[in-house]
């Protein structure tokens, strides 16, 4: 049989989205409450990241450990990945191996060629297209702090970026209004647009998009990868910041988000990020909660 893998939002229903948020939230309490809960003894985790993180990787790896597994952090430069083994046979020889695969890349199409060779479920870390897990940590932040966000309505101000595209896919599978206002030539990917099209209005002005939000939502403008660009990005975001005057315009119990790294000064004023706000810390601990139930949900299934 083939595995469940997790490389976009869309690879999950809407149905087991919503349950896997309500299983973080309640392994959250579980923890806070102390009590353990090990379901993955015995299990590993592989975990290559072809590019820099804080809290993808340190959330993976304390959420397997609390779910009673193992991981194993193997950067490409320290596998045969670097010196040309094909990624068809790293997921071959991987996946008899370990229980469940994490992988961070430079390139979705290389995710996607692991998961197609993989006997066990790859799940997407971010990639140049997508940052799904980023995505269920939000959702559950915004549900956890402002209830259900179907219906409601979302603004993404600045690139159209990896972070951008997951957002707009959870638009789609949890049924929110997303505007996105972004220079021209920074546009999210068209067919993802298209294909999220009843969800998305794609703008140009930042004060529009933001007008009447329950969430903004903004990302840096220069992505890992990037950073050559970033003279002449910042010159192309001018205007684009996410300062006091932008968040006025949304609700006045709107919320501020960000995948963080941020880079106050850049895309967000300090006076944002750091005010009240600003729930990018609530978001940056989901990632640990999400991540355990994606895990819990992949190698041992639905919880209820
Ligand atoms: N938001 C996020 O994915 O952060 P890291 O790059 O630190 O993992
Ligand atoms: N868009 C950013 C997100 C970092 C978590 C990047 O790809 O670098």
């Amino acid at each position: 049989m083939k595995p469940r893998h997790f490389l976009s939002l869309l690879d999950l229903s809407p149905a087991e989205l919503k349950q896997l948020i309500a299983r973080a939230r309640e392994l959250k309490a579980l923890l806070k409450r102390g009590e353990l809960h090990r379901p993955l003894v015995g299990k590993t985790m592989a975990m290559i990241f072809e590019k820099s993180s804080t809290r993808t990787r340190v959330s993976f790896e304390t959420g397997m450990a609390q779910l009673g597994g193992a991981s194993l952090f193997l950067s490409p430069r320290d596998t045969h990945l670097d010196r040309g083994e094909p990624v068809e046979d790293t997921a071959r020889v991987l996946s008899r191996m370990v229980d469940v695969i994490v992988i961070r890349a430079n390139s979705h199409a290389m995710v996607e060629r692991f998961a197609a060779h993989s006997q066990v479920p790859v799940i997407n870390a971010l990639t140049d297209l997508h940052h799904p897990c980023q995505l269920l940590a939000d959702m559950q932040t915004f549900i956890e702090l402002c209830g259900d966000i179907a219906g409601k309505k979302a603004a993404w101000i600045g690139d159209g970026n990896n972070v951008c595209h997951s957002w707009m896919q959870a638009a789609k599978q949890f049924g929110f209004s997303l505007n996105i206002a972004i220079p021209k030539g920074y546009e999210p990917n068209a067919s993802l647009v298209a294909a999220c099209r009843d969800h998305v209005t794609l703008l140009q002005d930042p004060k529009q998009a933001a007008r009447a939000a329950d969430v903004v939502v903004t990302d840096t403008w220069a992505s890992m990868g990037q950073e050559h660009e970033k003279a002449e990005r910042t010159k192309a975001f001018a205007g684009f910041m996410v300062d006091a005057a932008l968040m006025k315009l949304a609700k006045p119990n709107a919320v501020f988000m960000h995948c963080l790294p941020a880079y106050r000064g850049a895309e967000v004023a300090a006076e944002v990020i750091d005010g009240p706000q600003s729930v990018v810390w609530d978001e940056a601990e989901n990632r640990l909660h999400a991540q355990k139930a994606l895990l819990e949900f992949l190698l041992v299934g639905n919880k209820k």
